[in-house]
């Protein structure tokens, strides 16, 4: 029985940064030359860290106040982020539509409103095969631009210790850039110039969210004018980032101790998560997250049982300190309904401390007949809507969203105001992995999520 502590422990019992080792450890690459893997691992352990401790605990105490009630997440980006993209443009309308979505909520629900971004890590893939075959030839499938390339080759398929620096050095840089647009105003990303809105004209609640976007614009302009005060705080205008946690080389090259701090960071990021598929109570992914002091996300499937679930907990935040644990079900919106009321029973009876955060894109994948990967708007938002009755029924709340989106004009998802349909689908269709809502479709769902809760 979980039982609640003021403080917390800084060293999990029997825990250090390569327990995870004598553990299985699912979807890793296997590097044809070892030697070369261990060299370049010497060398990413020798560079400085991405995050600070500090601020790690920042975002933990923020979580804490969400759990309360006090705050709404919204998590979100691309599935795989890629080296082709690591740029200006890619990450500017990225940082836009987030911070747009996140003024969007924070106007409506009058609470502070906690960007994390899945940027500046998230490299790394689970694939659902080892091996992919065309024709032929069967190669080592694509797991991410941190592992190998995504062509169809030997060579780019082969997995190359080399991509490990690679990532560390385009999340260095789109970490540097997110710091200096942020350093020097993010009010110009709320100026009306930067909200493309034409789509709304067609919308049934057209003037609702028209008047909530103005609203955003008149509170950035006020908030500009008084230049000087303590305005970013007031706005929380700042982005936390996260990424799956999945490449534990990787992860482990960047855990540290800070002068100052107890205990073990994972200084790549703010707030790691766990994959549904990487979950395994005694898999090397648990193992290695338990000891880290950074808040955890872990991804919840409809097939985990309450017990499970109960004991995933308990291994992760044993001493139910607050902020430490964030829980994202995907479900798909067919699923929730009857999958997530037994785990928010017996999370509830068990007393332990959790933020809930709806995960509605990964449960609602479908593969179209010409094999294009996509997923509907509405089947999205119906996650959603559900996701809320279902938690305020079961007196409990949900605290955030997580969502892979992008703040380019793609067609990966179909519907929305603009009611993409399959043959648009191929127009612009970038993502190596999975759909993702566009531009337009993010900020409406945004606008929608806003006008439900109020
Ligand atoms: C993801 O978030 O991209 C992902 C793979 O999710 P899940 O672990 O929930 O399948
Ligand atoms: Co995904």
């Amino acid at each position: 029985m979980l039982t609640t502590h003021k403080h917390f422990q800084a060293n999990a019992t029997g825990w250090t940064p390569d327990t995870w080792r004598s553990r299985t450890a699912l979807h890793q690459p296997v590097y044809p030359c070892p030697t070369e893997l261990q060299h370049t691992l010497q060398r990413l352990a020798q560079r400085p860290a991405l995050v600070s401790a500090g601020k790690i605990l920042q975002l933990k105490t923020l979580i804490a106040q969400a759990q309360d009630g006090q705050g709404f997440i919204l998590q979100g980006g691309d599935c795989a982020e890629s080296f082709d993209h690591c740029s200006r443009e890619t990450t500017a309308s990225q940082v836009k539509v987030l911070q747009q979505m996140t003024q969007v909520l924070m106007q409506r629900l009058q609470m502070p409103v906690i960007c994390l971004a899945r940027l500046a890590g998230q490299y790394a893939k689970p694939r659902s095969s080892d091996s992919e075959t065309l024709g032929q030839e069967t190669l080592p499938v694509y797991r991410g631009d941190i592992v190998n390339g995504s062509t169809f080759s030997p060579q780019e398929r082969r997995a190359d210790p080399q991509r490990l620096l690679q990532a560390y050095s385009c999340c260095a840089s789109t970490l540097g850039f997110v710091r200096a647009l942020y350093e020097t105003g993010i009010d110009d990303l709320l100026k009306p110039a930067h909200w493309s809105t034409a789509w709304i004209d067609t919308h049934p609640e057209k003037a609702a969210f028209h008047r909530t976007i103005q609203g955003v614009q008149h509170t950035a302009q006020f908030m500009a004018a008084l230049a000087g005060s303590d305005t970013d705080r007031f706005l929380h205008r700042e982005t936390f980032v996260s990424h799956e946690a999945l490449l534990l080389d990787y992860e482990h090259a960047l855990t540290r101790q800070e002068p100052g701090f107890d205990g073990w960071f994972n200084l790549s990021t703010h707030f790691p998560w766990i994959g549904k598929r990487t979950a395994d109570l005694e898999g090397a992914h648990v193992e290695y997250c338990r000891g880290i002091r950074n808040p955890l996300g872990v991804k919840v499937g409809a097939e985990v049982s309450p017990d499970a679930l109960l004991a995933l907990i308990e291994r992760l935040n044993p001493h139910n300190e607050p902020g430490r644990l964030t829980l994202i079900h995907r479900m798909g919106a067919d699923q929730l309904r009857k999958a997530l009321p037994p785990l928010l029973n017996a999370v509830t009876r068990s007393g332990a401390k959790v933020l809930w955060l709806c995960d509605p894109m990964h449960g609602n994948t479908e593969t179209l007949a010409c094999g294009t990967k996509t997923r509907r708007f509405e089947q999205i938002m119906g996650e959603i809507e559900v996701a809320f009755s279902v938690h305020r029924e079961h007196g409990t709340r949900l605290g955030g969203l997580h969502l892979e989106l992008t703040g380019e004009h793609v067609t990966e998802c179909l519907g929305g105001a603009r009611n993409l349909q399959p043959e648009d689908l191929s127009r612009r269709y970038l993502s190596k992995v999975d759909p993702r809502l566009n531009y337009e479709q993010a900020l409406e769902l945004a606008l929608r999520v806003a006008h439900l809760t109020h």
